[in-house]
């Protein structure tokens, strides 16, 4: 997988600004939408509104992904190493560029940015549908909780 380290701002798709696949899962699909406004937002900020909010993105990055492997494991889902692995591979990403966006550097951290866009764009419709489902599953009718 290509890290946002060694990726050029250029290279990066910025063409997400649809709204994501909504899953009928109010939490998840708010999720999906802030984050994708606050990648929007950051993404014509200069640079030093960009160091200023990178920080609390990658944090809010960080608390729904562990939203999602705390449900995972919860409902024992199969995918759930295969999920954990792509967020942790898109959490590197982003932790790699951030002592760089710290110090005024933001081009990798940029990219970063733009990587996370790309990333959204298959593993909203991938790994966090088969979330979205089990979740409706679990929660329909005669349904119960292992
Ligand atoms: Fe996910």
């Amino acid at each position: 997988m290509a890290t946002a380290a060694n990726l050029p701002p250029d290279d990066v798709s910025h063409g997400l600004d649809a709204s994501p696949v909504e899953f009928g899962v109010a939490a998840m699909d708010l999720a999906h939408r802030n984050l994708l406004n606050e990648l929007s937002q950051l993404r014509d900020v200069c640079d030093q509104e960009f160091v200023r909010c990178y920080p609390a993105l990658v944090a809010a990055v960080e608390r729904d992904f562990r939203e999602e492997e705390n449900l995972m494991e919860t409902l024992g889902l199969s995918s759930f190493r295969a999920h954990l692995e792509q967020h942790a591979r898109m959490l590197a990403a982003l932790h790699c560029t951030m002592s760089g966006a710290c110090g005024g550097d933001t081009a990798p951290a940029r990219a970063a940015v733009g990587l996370l866009r790309e990333w959204m764009e298959f593993h909203i419709p991938s790994m966090d549908r088969e979330l979205a489902a089990a979740m409706q599953a679990r929660s329909a009718p005669g349904a119960t909780m292992q």
